[in-house]
């Protein structure tokens, strides 16, 4: 067993040198070990979805890894808004890191949807916290039921991709404790998970990998977690500031520059050893603990997980039209299926949350196996925004002679990824074309569509069906064949707002457009609390999702058990005619008081089984002081406001069936109308905060956008920060080129991954990141050339590299 007294004496057993190294990873993926005294080295790899287990020769390529199963990614699962699904592709990937002696998954992704265009949208859960809290527990509860650790990330306010290594976020401590904190406490506080990613981004000035508040203060001292902090790859900024201030472990190697730095600060005083022990004893007590459960030999069942990822898909679409019971497809009506993407199928985002799969069922596959009556064309292709007239004419022939035309569209690889963010809501010009082409036919036209964040769906109105398959993981084709057809009946629901224009999102003027800082200034308005506070309208609501049959609410009943403790309990009924689940979703609107608050938030939810026709289920959901309180900033704790709520059952949140207005007691709120007029006022156009109401609402001053100078360049600074320069300009080429040696297109999404972060890692990750292929010397050189010092750039060019890696 692991103990305290085991750790303090293995600790004492450890020379300083072997200590300040067991802080810094091997390679990209193991922790350092040791034979003498014995210290177990455990491996982790990616990721939420499935497993990207790379062996050493795969380092260097983000797409290759070893065979594994992609599960529905978070975006998808989030939708199935069912806890024991989510749990389900947890123990499914414990049980694959079994198989592969992967002691931590590193997952799940549970930070808050801010823009539907961050381009890594598809692996965070939700733009509510509640629900992504709830989600990413059951994830974690999941995987570790396997004896395999987690790695909760990206901590905290990683909203986008733009700069996300070096982006200062600046964002108001009410906003940054209720939406992007609380679904990490929520998981901290109920499971412990093994270890927290710190994320790249810097919050109010401080980054994370080195924020006190951020990592002692709220996540240690307040939520009191006792696992290991671990750096995002390449986050460590300032090694001794980040073991000083709360982080353990720096991912991936670092080629000792850090120990060195480490060491060298304990001589001289700028961080003691005990400092340096506790962290170390962190380190040490993950590794004992995880490589235990490490089974030489453990057997998986590839066929049955695959099934597994076919049932979660299939809990996952959402049915967000559809008029004249377009859907369900009835088997013998011929039905013309169009769009690359039914063959080509999107089913994951592109990065570091990759998975190498086996062969994918498409959609076409899946209808062809079931003997579907079918025709299918292309109509567009995949790797291109232009119309290809060719494929355009045949399938508009074809669909003259259909009555159904079931169009396949959606976000490709390019338009979304890991290390980009979108710059529009548009879908390809091609795919845009198509539907409005088959559309003005006359014909009844289904659309189903593919990718990791809303976009705007073209022809909404006239459409008469509309399934919304998000990245499905694996199991996609075959599900969406069976929720087409009506095998399965959806019952998913949104788990985030879909804007209708771009202007019309919260941060529309505030988000990815800046190279230092990024100003939260919508706070809490992030999602449907904006939408619905300020009455703007969406293509669909939060919560939103339609079903092949009806539900009805009934027995709706609000017990007061004490001040805050009250039992919500209600029937839903299957009234139509075929099986069916519903999610019940409870909400609480805030009372009407001059603070600032949304008009209602998610505060219970629950799926029922699968209930056929005349089934009913009884419901219960329990309230507590927590789900009538905000943040107050000025006793540092969450409150109650005294006045008015409305508890309300809905079946999303524009969907309402049953409520009931309590009057709860709690503290009487300051009107903070006349100093923040912005947060109040619900006129038309787009959301704007004055500079003062920000400044007062963060308590600090702004930060200037001013450009970086020659002079001022540091190791912290970015190629992006810098003029054009020549030796800029190589290192950019270099990094394409090693992408396209490998076989990656120019406009893939890992060329645009690889081009973005090159330009945007700060150089003292560098080393780190690209495996020494830009050594500590190239950098020196950069910064030396970038302040204007070209001899002395030139000379680091020819030192000799100082790695000494003997422990
Ligand atoms: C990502 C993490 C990921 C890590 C290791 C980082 O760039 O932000 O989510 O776990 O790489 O691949």
């Amino acid at each position: 067993m692991v103990t305290k007294t085991n750790i303090t004496s293995l600790i004492s057993q450890l020379t300083l040198r072997q200590k300040a190294r067991l802080l810094n990873g091997v390679g990209m993926w193991q922790t350092k070990g040791y034979t003498e005294p014995y210290v177990p080295s455990i491996f982790m790899c990616d990721g939420p979805h499935g497993l990207r287990k790379q062996g050493q020769e795969q380092e260097g390529n983000i797409n290759s890894s070893a065979y594994a199963t992609c599960y529905p990614t978070a975006c998808a699962s989030a939708s199935s808004w069912n806890v024991d699904i989510v749990r389900l592709i947890g123990e499914s990937i414990g049980e694959e890191a079994k198989h592969e002696q992967v002691s931590i998954v590193l997952g799940p992704g549970v930070n808050i949807k801010r823009s539907p265009l961050c381009g890594r949208n598809f692996e965070y859960y939700s733009e509510d916290p509640y629900l992504a809290g709830r989600l990413a527990n059951a994830w974690v509860n999941g995987v570790q039921s396997r004896k395999v650790g987690t790695s909760l990330k990206h901590f905290a306010v990683n909203g986008q991709e733009h700069r996300r290594m070096t982006i200062d976020t600046i964002v108001d401590e009410r906003a940054l404790r209720e939406i992007y904190l609380s679904a990490f406490e929520y998981v901290v506080k109920n499971s412990q998970p093994s270890t927290i990613m710190a994320a790249y981004n810097k919050i109010n000035g401080t980054s994370c990998t080195q924020n006190k508040y951020l990592l002692d203060t709220i996540l240690r001292k307040e939520w009191k977690y006792k696992g290991a902090v671990v750096s995002d790859w390449g986050a460590t900024y300032d090694i001794v500031q980040c073991i000083k201030n709360g982080m353990d472990l720096e991912m991936p190697y670092s080629y000792t520059y850090n120990t060195q730095a480490l060491i060298d600060a304990v001589n001289c005083g700028e961080i003691t050893e005990k400092e340096l022990d506790h962290a170390v004893s962190n380190v040490l007590k993950l590794a004992c603990e995880y490589k235990k459960y490490i089974l030489s030999d453990y057997d998986t069942d590839y066929s049955a997980l695959h099934a597994v990822a076919k049932e979660c898909a299939t809990e996952c679409g959402v049915l967000v039209k559809n008029t004249d019971k377009a859907l369900p497809l009835v088997s013998k009506e011929k039905v013309l299926f169009l769009g690359e993407l039914a063959e080509k199928m999107r089913f994951q985002g592109a990065g570091s949350s990759h998975i190498r799969t086996q062969a994918v069922p498409s959609l076409i596959d899946a209808l062809k196996f079931n003997n579907c009556k079918m025709i299918y064309a292309e109509g567009y292709r995949v790797d291109t925004d232009a119309v290809d007239m060719q494929l355009r004419e045949e399938a508009i022939d074809l669909a003259k002679t259909c009555d159904k035309v079931v169009i396949c569209c959606g976000l490709t690889d390019e338009s979304e990824g890991e290390g980009y963010d979108r710059t529009h809501l548009l879908l390809p010009h091609n795919q845009v074309d198509l539907i409005e082409a088959v559309v003005a036919l006359n014909k009844q036209v289904i659309l189903v569509t593919f990718g990791g964040s809303p976009f705007i769906i073209p022809c909404v109105d006239q459409v008469k069906s509309v399934l919304c398959m998000y990245l499905a993981g694996q199991g996609v084709g075959e599900a969406t064949q069976e929720l087409l057809y009506g095998v399965k009946n959806p019952s998913g629901k949104l788990a985030e707002s879909w804007p209708m224009r771009l202007e019309d999102t919260p941060c529309y003027q505030y988000y990815a457009n800046t190279k230092r800082a990024v100003q939260l200034r919508e706070s809490i308005f992030v999602g449907y609390r904006y939408y619905d506070t300020f009455n703007v309208p969406t293509q669909f609501c939060f919560g939103h999702g339609l079903s092949y049959t009806q539900f009805k609410y009934s027995a709706f009943n609000v017990k007061k058990n004490n001040k805050y403790n009250y039992t919500v309990s209600l029937t839903v009924k299957n009234v139509g005619k075929v099986a069916g689940k519903e999610v019940v979703q409870l909400y609480i609107a805030n009372p009407d008081e001059a603070y600032i608050h949304a008009k209602r938030e998610l505060k219970g939810f629950c799926k029922t089984d699968l209930l056929n026709p005349g089934e009913q289920q009884d419901i219960e959901f329990s309230l507590d002081e927590r789900s009538f309180s905000y943040y107050d900033c000025a006793t540092k704790c969450y409150c109650v406001a005294k006045g008015s709520y409305t508890i309300e059952i809905g079946s999303s949140l524009n969907d309402i069936r049953c409520n009931k207005t309590i009057s709860v007691a709690g503290q009487t709120v300051v009107d903070v109308q006349d100093k923040y007029p912005s947060y109040f006022n619900k006129t038309e156009g787009v959301f704007t905060v004055s500079d003062q109401e920000f400044t007062d609402l963060v308590g600090a001053p702004l930060l200037e956008e001013k450009p970086f100078n020659k002079g001022e360049f540091t190791i912290f600074n970015c190629l992006d920060d810098m003029k054009d320069s020549f030796i800029k300009k190589t290192i950019i080429k270099r990094s394409i080129n090693n992408e396209l040696a490998k076989g990656y297109k120019e406009n893939s999404a890992v060329v645009k991954m690889t081009v973005k972060s090159t330009k945007e890692i700060p150089l003292c990750s560098v080393t780190a990141m690209s495996n020494n292929e830009f050594t500590r010397n190239i950098v020196d050189a950069v910064i030396n050339m970038a302040n204007g010092k070209t001899v002395k750039g030139l000379a680091c060019l020819v030192k000799k590299e100082k790695i000494n890696d003997k422990y």
